[in-house]
Formats: structure tokens, sequence, C-alpha cells
């Protein structure tokens, strides 16, 4: 698996090469196909192969399980999701299904003048047609029809793709190609599986641009176009651009800006912001400089808030009037678009540039009133460095302390409560809320980064004793386990445990939990959210005690037990400041 992707020659049982993860002259890079297993000398860098394709392929943990089994002819079992065991296999004949229309689509493109013409004067090139395996759709009812649908199951499976149509018409019968006289644009799969299309019109019609429906294989809102060709164009990803649509992601790559993206004719969603920042830090969102692209890119700005914390780096592009991507990097050329996107806006400058827009903010109401908007978006992002900057920021607009601000945001949003539509959660209690998800958090955490164990104390293990909150068990086993024997790697936990009760939440939670990719920040992390499932327990069993005391006599131990929380609880609420 790794010999695709590096020059491996064979040393023994083993083989070596220079290392991916590093620059080297000579080979200390060692693969061990038996042990599964890979090692740098130089850099350390080392895993197994699921890490190595989370790592070389920045794929995620379930992208990375697909991937190998695949390669494997394994089919990989999907836990909930409302029966989707063994989905992949399922669907293996969809798969295959759309390539082979999308081979026949980029046959057709070869043979058809009128076609090949259109994309010319669009000013692709070969080379740039074959990269995102562009193809036509021949002007007929029938054409995917009749060569993939002779029979009923083949016509059934058509139709599961969306590249056919059942008629509905009362006297008509049977099916027709959704898809005609059109430019095709095969959507892929984070694997290279063509999934989808998008289809333009040649010359004129409507709708400019038609998209498969959504399907077992295709759900608009996760998927972007260009994702898997700005995966393999080579080099490492290090940001993502991500524009409006299909011809701007192929003229950039064209023109060697081999890292943009389209969202597929809706707007950005969460989904598409999760897969983006697994791959890279930085996102450039490029919008039109009209209406639309402003108001679309006020709408990616809301979805990314609760993506935007310390190490991500979220801006924004307007492009010139009139133009957009494709013609403007076709009349700039490369360089002048990508200084274009060096110099775009940061989140924050265009959340405080938007709002102090919309209200005079040379006075002190228009200040307020800037200051009550930019309450609800501050409010969307986590807790954390980013949002106190992101505080900061807004009170310097205001002309007020970043704490000042804070607290009347605070009492605002209790005093507004009771009438009216549900205010915004206030950002602190947005913190503190869900709290069953705390045990989740720190979970999350530890089987991302295992060795953070290490910095648990005795102390703050203890205070988990008396937790009673769902997954608790699990997380003190962790807890334990990694203490007794300590790992590095996620994938060796996971595997460790995957016998043991709660352990098959292992992997799924490590997919749905939000960690950031930083092992400093995640153990920090831990032991704050350890800390407050500590003030959890302690606050119910100090409750319970009580409870207890109304009926029976405590005893002795019970007693110093009440006055030990009692204590805490008094030292705890006296602290100054928020907590
Ligand atoms: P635009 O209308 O801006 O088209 O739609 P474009 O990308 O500049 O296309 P060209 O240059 O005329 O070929 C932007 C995106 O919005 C979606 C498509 O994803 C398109 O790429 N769209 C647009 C649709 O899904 N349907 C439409 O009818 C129009
Ligand atoms: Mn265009």
């Amino acid at each position: 698996m790794v010999g695709s992707r590096v020059q491996l020659t064979k040393a023994g049982r083993e083989y070596k090469a220079c290392c991916p993860f590093h620059t080297e002259k000579t080979a200390s890079f060692w693969v061990s196909p038996e042990k599964q297993f890979y090692h740098c000398f130089g850099c350390g860098a080392h895993g197994t192969a699921l890490r190595f394709l989370m790592e070389y392929d920045h794929m995620s943990f379930p992208e990375a399980v697909e991937e190998l089994a695949g390669r494997l002819g394994l089919p990989v079992p999907h836990e909930g999701g409302g029966g989707a065991a063994g989905a992949d296999t399922q669907n293996a004949p969809l798969y295959e299904l759309l390539g082979r229309v999308a081979r026949f689509y980029a046959e057709a493109l070869a043979h058809d003048a009128r076609a090949g013409q259109y994309v010319a004067r669009r000013g692709l090139n070969a080379e740039t047609v074959q990269r995102f395996a562009l193809g036509y759709a021949p002007d007929a009812w029938n054409a995917v029809l009749s060569r993939f649908g002779t029979r009923e199951a083949d016509r059934k499976a058509l139709a599961a793709t969306g590249l056919i149509i059942e008629r509905t018409a009362a006297r008509a019968e049977g099916h027709y190609d959704r898809f005609r006289d059109r430019i095709m644009f095969p959507i892929r799969d984070s694997r290279g599986r063509t999934i989808a299309f998008g289809g333009r019109v040649i010359d004129r019609g409507e709708p400019k641009y038609l998209n498969s429906p959504e399907t077992a294989l295709f759900h608009k809102g996760h998927e972007l176009y260009g994702l898997y060709e700005s995966r393999i164009a080579g080099g490492s990803l290090k940001r993502l651009v991500v524009v409006e649509g299909y011809m701007d992601v192929v003229r950039l790559h064209q023109a060697g800006i081999t890292y943009a993206v389209a969202t597929l004719g809706t707007a950005t969603t969460p989904e598409h912001l999760k897969r983006v920042f697994r791959l890279v830090r930085e996102v450039v969102f490029a919008f039109d400089g009209d209406r639309a692209g402003r108001s679309a890119a006020w709408r990616a700005l809301q979805h990314a808030l609760p993506e935007a914390r310390e190490g991500r780096e979220i801006r924004f592009l307007f492009l010139p009037e009139g133009q957009d991507p494709d013609s403007l990097v076709g009349a700039e050329g490369r360089e002048a678009f990508e200084r274009r996107l060096d110099a775009a806006l940061p989140l924050s400058e265009y959340l405080v540039r938007e709002l102090s827009g919309q209200a005079d903010i040379t006075h002190a109401d228009g200040r307020a009133r800037f200051a009550e908007a930019a309450r609800p978006l501050i409010a969307k992002v986590p807790a954390g460095v980013y949002r106190e900057l992101l505080i900061g920021r807004v009170a310097e607009v205001v002309g007020l302390p970043a704490s000042r601000l804070d607290a009347l945001w605070q009492e605002g949003t209790v005093a507004a409560a009771p009438a009216g539509p549900p205010a915004p959660a206030p950002a602190r209690a947005q913190h503190s809320a869900g709290r069953g998800s705390l045990v989740r958090q720190a979970i999350a955490r530890l089987v991302r980064f295992p060795a953070i164990a290490g910095t648990v104390t005795a102390a703050e293990r203890a205070g988990l004793e008396g937790c009673a909150e769902p997954g608790a068990d699990l997380l003190r086993a962790l807890l334990d386990d990694l203490r007794e024997r300590p790992l590095q790697i996620s994938a060796q936990l996971i595997e460790r445990w995957r016998d043991r009760p709660g352990g098959e939440h292992l992997g799924r939670l490590l997919e749905r939990e939000e960690v950031l990719d930083d092992a400093a920040a995640a153990a920090v992390e831990l032991r704050a959210a350890l800390e407050k499932l500590a003030d959890l327990g302690a606050e119910q069993r100090l409750r319970a005690l009580e409870a207890k005391s109304r009926t029976s006599r405590l005893d002795d131990q019970e007693l110093k037990e009440f006055q030990v929380l009692m204590s805490r609880k008094t030292i705890r609420d006296d602290k100054p400041g928020p907590r």
C-alpha cells in the first residue's frame, strides 16, 4: 500500500525508501509488509498502514479504513446509520456503473466536434479534460438508457444513480436520460469513484447546470467538487480555495491553482467545512463581487463560525464585479490570482466590516447595535483563544474593554430570555451545555492522542470516581489502561479495545468529535473536561448526601465527605471571574 505512494526498494524482509514526511537524500524510511507498519529513523514518523493513509493522503480515519479495506477486498462494517452495514459492498455495482457511464461520456466528448469546440472555447486543454474526466452527454433521450439499461435490473440501477428518469406522463412508459446534450463533469468521492455528475448546457438552455439528484452515493451537502483532484494533484495541500462553480474549479486547476474546490449548487455546509479542515488549516472562500456573491459569503461566514478556532485560518476573497474565478484567472494568470488569495480578508475583519456597514459606529447607539448584532455570531464560535480574540476585536470597535463587553452580553441575554423568540444561547452557557457530551469530548481526545493520558494527574483521575455520567466507566477504564500501558497511536488503541466493553464506539467518536490536531491543546482540553466532570460529580454526590441527611443520619464517613464537598464548593463559588 505504501508502495503505491513511495518508491520502495527491498531490503531483506523489509522495504526502504526516502521518507515522504521529510526531505532527505538517503533512505531512512522503513516499511514492514509483514507487520503492516512503517517507521522513519530520520524524522520519527511511524505507524500502521492506517496512519500512513491518514498522514500522507490526509484521510480521515473512516476514509483510511475504507481505502485499506477496499484494497484488501474486504467489506467495511458501518455502525449505526440505519442499517448501512456493508453499504459499500451493496453499492459496488452502482459505483461500477457510474464509472462506465463516465467513460462513455468521455468517449463521446472525444468524438463530438461541437462539444469539443465548446470545451476548447472555454479554454480547457486536453490534459485538463483528462484530469477531470470531462465528457459529453449526447443529444438523445436514450444514449445511456440504450447502452446501459437493457435489462430490468440495469434500469433499476441507472434510476438509482439518477442517470435515467422514469416517465410520469399518463400514457407514457419507460425511462429517459437525465443528461442530454451537456458537457459532463463527473463528481468524485475521496477515493476517486464517480458518484454523480454535473452537466452544463452547450449553447443555451435551462437550467444552465444540471446536477445528479441526491442518491445513496451522493449527498450534495457533503461533497465538494474538485476535492479528490486537489488531493491527488501532488505536493502537500496547505490551503483550499472554495469557489462557486464547476468551471471555476477546472480553470483554476489548469492555471496551476490545484487546490480549488466548489460546493455543488448549495451553500457551504458545516459538513463541508469539517471535511476541509481535516485536510488543511487554511481556507479561502472566493465569491463573485455581486449581490448574490456577497450574500453567499455571509452565509458561508455563519456556517464557518462553529469551525473557527486557533490555528485555523478562514478568509474571504471578493472578486471584482462581473468577474468569477474562471474569467479572472484567465485574464490575470496564476500569480495575480494567488496574490489576491494571499490578501483575502480574515473572517474577523469581514465580520467587523459587514456589521459596521449596517450600523453607524460613529455614534454610541450605533455601536450598541453593532455589539448586539455581533453577539449571536460570536456565540457560535467555540470557546477558546480564537473566540477571545474575536470578542477583543469587537470590543475594540465598540470602545469597551473586552471583559466589560462580555459581561454586558451575558446580562443582556439573561434579561431578554423570557420574552420573544428564543435568544441565542449566551456564549458561556453554550460552553458548559451538553454535559453528557463532556465525557465524549474527553474520550475523543484520548483516542486521538492516547499519549495525553500521561498528563492527567492522580487527583484529576480521582475526581472522576463519583461521576455517573453516561460513558464515565469507559473514560475511567481508558485512563487507567493508558496509564498502565501507554500508547502513542490511535489505531493501536482502537485495536486494543476492539473487543472490550465500549471499545466499538472509539473509532466512531474519533470521527464524530472535532479534535484539534494538536496534542498539547488536546491535553489541556482533556484536563478541562475532567475538571468539569469532577465538579459535576461532586455536586451530584453533595445533593445525594443532603437528601439522605433529611431522612436518616449520615455516618461519620459520610459526614466527613459532606464537609469536604462543601468546602470544595465554597472555594469554587468564591473564585473570581467566569468559570
Ligand atoms: P454560475 O451561473 O455562476 O455559472 O453558477 P459559472 O460557474 O460561472 O458557469 P459558466 O462559467 O457559465 O459555465 C455557479 C455554480 O452554481 C451551480 C453550479 O454548481 C455552477 O457551477 N448552478 C448554477 C447550478 O447548479 N444550476 C444552475 O442552473 C446554475
Ligand atoms: Mn463562469
